[in-house]
């Protein structure tokens, strides 16, 4: 059974005029699996490279590149923070702030809550440094943070 639904795999297709060849789509296309199911498992990869006419290795290899994609054994929580932890950050308690993050959830940087609801990652800048310490918590940036406030941010999602 195929584990990409229809409408995926049409708006995968949808992407091949906006590209110069299909490979160019690879990337677009984890990031549509990887929303649908919060992790790519191998038979997405194998699914994707059929569309785009590539071997599964080759989507694998992309996929390898980022850290970014999670795989089924370690999937991405319904909300994923990230802690910057450059200069700035780091600076201004970004660190102590992603420790502070870990005890309270729990849980070690990359780890998901055993609930699903929240993955906690470092990142490096997030190019909002006149606001460190700050963090993303899925496609938001806050600045000025701190555990409280992070912890509100992520009751209120
Ligand atoms: S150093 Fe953290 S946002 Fe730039």
């Amino acid at each position: 059974m195929a584990v990409l639904t229809e409408e995926i795999r049409n708006r995968i297709r949808a992407e091949f005029p906006n590209y110069p060849n299909k490979r160019a789509v690879t990337l677009p296309a984890l990031h549509m699996v990887h929303e649908a199911f919060r992790a790519v498992s191998p038979d997405a990869m194998r699914e994707i490279a059929e569309l785009l006419e590539l071997h599964p290795s080759e989507v694998a290899d992309t996929m390898s590149f980022y850290g970014f994609f999670r795989t089924p054994d370690r999937p991405m929580g319904r909300q994923r923070v990230w802690v910057c932890r450059s200069l700035s950050c780091m600076l201004r308690g970004g660190e102590e702030l992603l420790a502070g993050l870990c005890d309270r959830l729990h849980m070690h940087v990359g780890q998901t809550t055993p609930d699903g609801q929240v993955t906690l990652e470092f990142a490096e800048c997030l190019g909002a440094c006149e606001q460190a310490p700050c963090v993303l918590v899925n496609d938001e940036c806050h600045g000025n943070q701190t555990e409280e406030s992070v912890l509100e941010q992520i009751k209120k999602k």
